[in-house]
């Protein structure tokens, strides 16, 4: 039945009216002659080195070959084949774009997410809001750039011309954008910077994902410069996580508990952390511990979404949530600039504590897997804090009260 729902959208009429108009524009385009075709991402690599070379270590080059998405789609294939296509729009956008018997289909589904697809594309061919494909319209004659001239490329190597889409996040949108055929968000991390206050001060995803950019104060778009690397590093960095979630704590005590505070700020994500596929999560380990390293008490919380299948059930594995999630069973990820407060007490039996240690990972979660696959975890961060007692609010209080006394003592004695 969910199933059905998906395929139907797949080639439901509003799929074939765009998909039609999507060919005749892109044949018929005045633009784009139709012998130069799309091109391997090597092709690109004699002129723009550095661009290349940032790309082909990005997850965008492996979003096909990834074994993760590998294991995906075949779940998702031996459930039903016609359930794996929508995946190939995102992960393999090329294929759709070419003829079924194009022998460079092989090619440019080794590269995933490449150079030419998303350097050919003119427009968003339709809303992000539905479950339908394809999103965008592409025309390969021209490269499509963030720079404000057009014409030919220097060397006349190829046609280039300017493109605002490319400078905004609504160009990332047709790929990180989803909801299914339920209307249950799978992907959202476009509109939670929508949702944002990056949007408002005209901070894009480009600004923060092309690296040379983030480690501008990215706050003034204006400064923003190429050339730029393509790596588009985001949850698997963990550089770019610690950066971007720091954490501060302190440890309190009195004669019976023990109390950790911890902050965690999503400092410098540009929407919820964790963001993207609903396999992202963050954990929050907390340990406390006496003199000796006797573990006093432990803490966890994990920051996720979690969807469900409509009667409770969560859906862990992406080829069953993309089609059937009909619920979201919980959504405690961190806000953009949010400071999340978590507060531990830990009962104290006769013993004195000495540390307490706090470690946030980010986790690829996937319980249905085989062990070895099942879950991945980048350390981020991980912090000690000692004890401090408790802040003796009655004892100070009494020594102020004593010494405005003393004061209005002394100044009554003076004006005498
Ligand atoms: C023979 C050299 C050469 C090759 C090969 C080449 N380019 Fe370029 N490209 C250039 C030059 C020169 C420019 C202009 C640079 C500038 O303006 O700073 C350029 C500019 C661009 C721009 C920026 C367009 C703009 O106006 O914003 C894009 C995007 C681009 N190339 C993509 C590609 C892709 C994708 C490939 C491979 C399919 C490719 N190029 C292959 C030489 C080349
Ligand atoms: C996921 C989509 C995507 C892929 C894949 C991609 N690019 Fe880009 N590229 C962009 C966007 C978006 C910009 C503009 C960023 C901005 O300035 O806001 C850009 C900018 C550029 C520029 C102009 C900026 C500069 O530094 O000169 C060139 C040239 C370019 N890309 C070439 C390439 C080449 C070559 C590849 C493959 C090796 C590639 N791109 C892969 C999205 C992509
Ligand atoms: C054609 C679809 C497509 C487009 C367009 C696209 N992406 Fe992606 N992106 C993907 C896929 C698929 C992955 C996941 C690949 C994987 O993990 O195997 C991904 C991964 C990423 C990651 C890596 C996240 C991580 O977990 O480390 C970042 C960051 C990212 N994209 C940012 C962007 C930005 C910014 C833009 C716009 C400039 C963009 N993408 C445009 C499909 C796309
Ligand atoms: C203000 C900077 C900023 C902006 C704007 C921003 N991002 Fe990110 N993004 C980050 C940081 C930092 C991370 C790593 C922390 C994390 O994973 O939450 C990240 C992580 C990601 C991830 C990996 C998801 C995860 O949590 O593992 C994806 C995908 C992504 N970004 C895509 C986008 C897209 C698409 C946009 C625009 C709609 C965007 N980002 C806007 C900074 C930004
Ligand atoms: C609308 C575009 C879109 C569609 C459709 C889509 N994906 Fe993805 N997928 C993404 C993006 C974007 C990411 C990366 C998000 C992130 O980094 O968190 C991703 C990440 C993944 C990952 C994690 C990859 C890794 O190496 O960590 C798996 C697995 C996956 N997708 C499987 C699937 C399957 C199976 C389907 C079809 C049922 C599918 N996807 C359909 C866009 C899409």
């Amino acid at each position: 039945m969910e199933r059905g729902i998906l395929i139907m959208s797949f080639r439901s009429p509003v799929f074939l009216l765009a998909f039609g108009a999507g060919f005749l524009l892109a044949s018929f385009h005045g633009d784009a002659p139709a012998e130069e075709g799309f091109r391997s991402a090597t092709a690109c690599t004699r002129c723009h080195p550095e661009i290349h070379r940032t790309w082909r270590s990005s997850r965008h080059a492996t979003a096909y070959t990834a074994p993760l998405f590998q294991v995906s789609l075949d779940g998702a294939r031996r459930e039903n084949p016609q359930l794996s296509l929508p995946c190939e729009h995102c992960h393999n956008p090329l294929r759709f774009f070419l003829d079924t018997d194009d022998p460079k289909a092989s090619i440019f589904a080794l590269e995933g997410v490449t150079c030419d697809f998303c350097h050919s594309v003119e427009f968003l061919l339709q809303g992000i809001q539905g479950a339908g494909f394809p999103r965008y319209l592409v025309n390969p004659g021209i490269k499509f750039g963030p720079y404000p001239t057009s014409g030919k490329s220097d060397n006349g190597a190829h046609r280039k011309k300017f493109s605002m889409l490319h400078t905004q996040s609504v160009f990332c949108a047709g790929c990180h954008e989803y909801r299914n055929a339920h209307g249950i968000p799978i992907l959202s991390t476009y509109s939670e910077w929508e949702e944002s206050f990056y949007h408002g001060k005209n901070v894009h995803c480009q600004f923060c994902h092309f690296p040379g950019l983030f480690d501008a104060p990215f706050i003034d778009p204006g400064i923003k410069k190429g050339p730029i690397g393509h790596d588009m590093a985001g949850g698997h960095s963990r550089e770019l996580l610690a950066k971007a979630l720091p954490i501060r704590a302190t440890l309190t005590s009195n004669e019976t508990e023990a109390c950790v505070t911890i902050q965690v700020k999503n400092e410098f994500a540009g929407h919820k952390a964790p963001s993207g596929i609903p396999i992202n999560r963050l954990r929050l380990e907390t340990t406390l511990y006496d003199g000796d390293r006797g573990v006093l008490g432990r803490g966890e919380d994990i920051f996720e979404r979690v969807l469900g299948d409509g009667n409770g059930m969560p859906l862990r594995m992406p080829e069953r949530f993309f089609p059937a999630a009909k619920e979201v069973l919980k959504d405690n990820r961190i806000e953009p600039k949010e400071v999340r407060k978590i507060v531990y007490r830990f009962p104290l039996q006769g013993k004195a504590p000495r540390t307490a240690e706090i470690a946030l990972l980010y986790e690829i979660f996937l319980p249905d897997l085989a062990p070895a696959l099942k879950s991945s975890t980048i350390p981020i961060l991980r912090i000690a804090v000692p004890v401090t007692a408790e802040f003796p609010w009655p004892f100070v209080a009494f020594g102020v009260l004593a010494a405005a006394i003393l004061v209005l003592a002394a100044v009554l004695v003076i004006r005498r």
